[in-house]
Order: C-alpha cells, then sequence, then structure tokens
C-alpha cells in the first residue's frame, strides 16, 4: 500500500480504488487531517477513468468513533463552531456526491461521523461486530453530518429518534434487518467481500452504473439538501451551550457528564 497520508493508505486494485483509515490509537476518529486525506483519496478515485467503483475501509475494531472531540472540545461559540467545521464537515457531503459507486466496508465502531460516513457511501458491508450510533447526544451536542437526515431515510422516525435522543446504537444483525447495511460477514472478511462488491460492480457497464447511482440517489436524497444545512446549523448552534463544553470535557475527562441544561 502506498500512503498518502500516514493515518490513511490509498491503494488501487484493478478498477477498484481503496482508502482505508488507519488511525487505531484514537479508535479513528476522524479528524480534519484524516477527513482531508479521505476526500482527497476519493477525489482523485472519482476522476480517474481507470477506477470504477471505490471501497472506504476502517479498521477491524473501528470504522471510525466519530469526529475528533479533542479538536471539537475548544470550540467557542456557534459562529466558532461554522468557522472551524464548514470545511471539514462538507467532506461528508461531498462522498454523498461522489458519481462512482463508493463502498463502506466497516467492522467495530461506526460512531457519529463514523456512522454518518458509512451513510454517506452507497452501500455498506459490515463486519459482525460493527456497531452504529449516533451517541453525540451523549457529549452535549447533536449529529452534525447527516446523522439526523441520512439515519432516518435509512432505519425510519422511530428508531433514528430512539438512536438520536439517546445514543442507543445498533448491532451488525440490528442494522441489515433495519435496512442500514447490505450484509453482515465474519470479521475476518469485511474487507474482502467489500472489495469483491466493488469488483462486481466495476465489471458493469460504466455509464450505465453512475447513471443508475444517481437515480437511486435522487430517490432518496430528495430534500436532503435542505435537511443537511438546518441540521449543521443546528448542530452549530449548540456550540453556544454550557453542555457542549461539559460534554466533549467530561469524554476528554473519562467522567459522566453533569448536565445544567444552558
Ligand atoms: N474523538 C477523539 N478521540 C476519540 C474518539 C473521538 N470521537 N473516540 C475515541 N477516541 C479515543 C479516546 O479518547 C481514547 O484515547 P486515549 O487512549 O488517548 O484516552 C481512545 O480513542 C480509545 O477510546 P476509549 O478508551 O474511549 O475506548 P473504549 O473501548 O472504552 O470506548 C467508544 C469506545 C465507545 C467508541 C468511546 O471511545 C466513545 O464513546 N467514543 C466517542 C464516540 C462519540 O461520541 N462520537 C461522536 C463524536 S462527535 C461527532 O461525530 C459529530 C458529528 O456528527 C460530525
Amino acid at each position: 500500500m502506498t500512503t498518502a497520508a500516514p493515518e490513511v493508505l490509498v491503494e488501487a486494485e484493478g478498477a477498484v480504488g481503496v482508502v482505508v483509515i488507519n488511525r487505531p490509537q484514537a479508535l479513528n476518529a476522524l479528524s480534519i487531517a484524516v477527513m482531508d486525506a479521505v476526500a482527497e483519496a476519493l477525489r482523485g478515485f472519482d476522476r480517474d477513468p481507470a477506477i470504477r467503483c471505490m471501497v472506504l475501509a476502517g479498521l477491524p475494531r473501528a470504522f471510525a468513533a466519530g469526529a475528533d472531540i479533542g479538536e471539537m472540545k475548544a470550540i467557542e461559540g456557534a459562529k466558532a463552531a461554522g468557522a472551524a467545521l464548514a470545511r471539514h464537515l462538507g467532506h461528508w457531503d461531498e462522498i454523498g456526491r461522489m458519481k462512482k459507486p463508493v463502498i463502506a466496508a466497516v467492522s467495530g465502531f461506526a460512531l457519529g461521523g463514523g456512522c454518518e460516513l458509512a451513510m454517506a457511501c452507497d452501500m455498506i458491508v459490515a463486519s459482525e461486530t460493527a456497531v452504529f450510533g449516533q451517541p453525540e447526544v451523549l457529549i452535549g451536542v447533536m449529529a452534525g453530518a447527516g446523522g439526523t437526515q441520512r439515519l432516518t431515510k435509512a432505519v425510519g422516525k422511530a428508531l433514528s429518534m430512539e438512536m438520536n435522543l439517546t445514543g442507543r446504537r445498533l448491532t451488525a444483525r440490528e442494522a441489515l434487518a433495519h435496512g442500514l447495511v447490505n450484509r453482515v460477514v465474519p470479521v475476518e472478511s469485511y474487507l474482502g467481500e467489500a472489495k469483491k462488491l466493488a469488483a462486481l460492480i466495476a465489471a458493469q457497464p460504466p455509464l450505465a452504473v453512475q447513471a443508475a447511482k444517481a437515480a437511486v440517489r435522487a430517490a432518496v436524497d430528495r430534500g436532503l439538501d435542505k435537511g443537511l444545512v438546518d441540521e449543521r446549523n443546528a448542530f452549530y448552534g449548540l456550540f453556544d451551550t454550557a453542555d457542549q463544553k461539559e460534554g466533549m470535557t467530561a469524554f476528554a475527562e473519562k467522567r459522566k457528564p453533569v448536565w445544567s441544561g444552558k
């Protein structure tokens, strides 16, 4: 594998472009640097005529445990949140708009921005150990990269509400039952199965694949852009609250947060 950045591995395997997030010490938390490298790699593959399908994978223990809380903790207020995070969160939107199909290969934690990243992809191959959730409420904020929008479209209002309001996580089997993932495979083979699916897609006529992808996207993404803007503004707004400070500080200090409702 060649390395685009130390924490993101990039490799073309035939007509399949493979990007692996590799930041095990932070459970693949999606820092600004990691997401810059992920987006750059996928953008490159999306433009490369030799590539027909992409796989975005994490590591066996974590696809990604969310946006990097350490980078967000010190942000003071909604305006600063917008200034600090707009470009970063824009990467999730960009991945959702790629021309070529992107398959997420998910094992272990896919939480917060990690779940949102998997959902921004077109399909999800999950390992038996995969865990999906939007636990932002547990650290005083809410989903900010599509979690209230894409999850609701995928699993429906009832379950999305529960996940977004309580941080309830789904096992891989539950995610399969609720239509969030395409298949569940043993942990040893999640990356291989995702690559196999990508190779199958890459063997189809590329213009037809891209047109079909765009059409399916149009069916599910109608109204999505406005929803994402509203979600993002609400997410930034929570950086004006004491509970955001408390939630993220408590996470860093490995203690339970005490909510003031302010
Ligand atoms: N950001 C930064 N660091 C993180 C992280 C994150 N999202 N998730 C885990 N880490 C770090 C931990 O701080 C810890 O680092 P140290 O060893 O230096 O202390 C390391 O990864 C291992 O984590 P834990 O010790 O917590 O591992 P665990 O097995 O006990 O728990 C976990 C695993 C349940 C995933 C727990 O780490 C966790 O709850 N992580 C945060 C999940 C979360 O809240 N994600 C949402 C982030 S906000 C967001 O994503 C906003 C958005 O919508 C864009």
